[in-house]
């Protein structure tokens, strides 16, 4: 048997009505907030995520899907949705009147990460951009956003942490510091770290090797050698969202795993999933659309981890049975015993669920005994049972599921007969 990639999985049914409720009310919340859906493609060249996201990153360095396509041009399974949606503003002059847009997108991506429960190599994200407003409100709402969602969907075990990473004003002078100590610990960091501190030290901040972090405790913290302008931000988006009784944790070691972030960085963390504590991330990148190729226009966004959510919510209706989403019901299955009853059924069938109605039959004609017992695997509300007999009589059974209770029904008028009972 051909089994699935490792780090890939299914949603089979039964668990995808608990990802459709999930999806459901996020969008419910990013409309009501102003922010429309946007697709983008599910490849793209290289260069964008290697430019955006970063050389020196683990997603680009080690974790990205890439390989030639027929004509040798380099290609990129995405890693992420930013990089994509912000060439999608470019390309279509979305800036041009007025820059301001809000996007969301839902979505798999991509990264050959080591799998593991809540780690996984294909995985989806909710992602949620906000282009061409520099404003803190913009920032504390996106926060405030999440704290919404995650509050409507009863998940209680999560904390943000927010961090500001300055701009290209303050985070330069901040380097050399980070630099110097960092040249100080060189022989307990490991060659990752050691490759890339020249370039990009502030990645050694992010690295997870236990020696590398014992190596960085004690190191200077980009909070305090913010420049002005960064640091009233940063109070502003603070303030904004003790406004809001919104609560957070300022984390002065949170860099993020990408390299676009200027200013605001957050992350919501769970201890429900063991070592992926992260449910979702993102923060402020005010250059970024600039360094693609668009006019310098201010951005900030988040991206959900909706394998990872999807796993605490389904704890929760596991633990507390509250919550659950069933998978969706059938309204009538029509139980039919011989071919002409068949061929009948089918036809109600294909009316009826052109008007609406749920509604399912067997298609193979097994016994009334094996019909029935699929109509309650369907969790179906009523059954409709037709044989012989009541072919004859024009009479057939309908059964109500939830209180056994049975009663006969014109078979002549059954495609206009059965809506009416479902309306009522
Ligand atoms: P990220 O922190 O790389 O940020 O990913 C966001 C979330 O995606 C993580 O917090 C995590 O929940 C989930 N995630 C990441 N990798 C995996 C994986 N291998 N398996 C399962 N879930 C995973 C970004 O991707 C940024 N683009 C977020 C952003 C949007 N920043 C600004 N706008």
């Amino acid at each position: 048997m051909i089994q699935l990639i490792k780090g890939f999985k299914d949603i089979v049914p039964g668990e995808i009505e608990l990802w459709q409720h999930i999806e459901q009310m996020a969008v419910e919340l990013f409309e009501t907030f102003g922010y429309h859906e946007i697709r983008i493609p599910i490849m793209e060249k290289t260069q964008l995520f290697a430019r955006s996201i970063g050389e020196d990153t683990d997603i680009v360095e080690k974790e990205m899907y890439t390989f030639p396509d027929s004509k040798g041009d380099l290609i990129t399974l995405r890693p992420e949705a930013t990089a994509s949606i912000v060439r999608a503003y470019i390309q279509h002059k979305m800036y041009a009147g007025d820059p301001r847009r809000k996007f969301y997108m839902v979505g798999p991506m991509f990264r050959r990460e080591r799998p593991q429960k809540g780690r996984y190599r294909q995985f989806y994200q909710i992602d949620l951009e906000a282009f061409g407003i520099a404003s803190p409100y913009i920032d504390t709402q996106q926060i405030h956003i999440l704290h919404l969602l995650f509050q409507r969907l009863g998940i209680k075990d999560c904390r943000t942490h927010i961090n500001s990473l300055g701009c290209p004003e303050c985070r330069p002078r901040y380097r050399e510091l980070l630099l110097e100590m960092l040249n100080s610990v060189q022989g307990k960091l490991c060659s990752d770290c050691c490759r890339r501190k020249d370039r990009n030290p502030l990645r050694v901040l992010d690295c997870k090797v236990p020696s590398c972090r014992e190596a960085v405790a004690n190191a200077p913290e980009l909070s305090d050698h913010l420049c002005r302008p960064c640091r009233d931000h940063f109070n502003s988006v603070l303030s904004g969202l003790d406004h809001l009784k919104a609560p957070y944790i300022l984390d002065k070691r949170l860099v993020r795993g990408l390299d676009y972030y200027t200013r605001t960085a957050f992350e919501i963390q769970t201890s429900a999933l063991g070592a992926q504590s992260a449910i979702a991330g993102g923060g402020r990148y005010d250059g970024l659309i600039e360094t693609l190729g668009g006019p310098p226009t201010p951005a900030i966004g988040f991206a959900i981890g909706f394998d990872r959510l999807a796993e605490i919510m389904s704890q929760l209706s596991k633990s507390s049975q509250t919550g659950s989403v069933q998978p969706g019901q059938v309204d009538l299955f029509i139980a039919a015993l011989g071919d002409l009853a068949q061929d009948d059924a089918f036809k109600w069938l294909s009316a009826l669920c052109e008007k609406g109605i749920r509604a399912e039959m067997d298609y193979t004609g097994r016994s009334l005994k094996a019909q029935m017992k699929q109509a309650d695997r369907l969790n179906a509300k009523k059954v409709l049972i037709v044989g012989e007999t009541e072919l004859e009589s024009g009479k057939g059974i309908l059964r109500d599921m939830s209180s056994k209770q049975q009663q006969e029904i014109g078979l002549d008028d059954i495609v206009l007969t059965i809506p009416q009972i479902f309306q009522t």
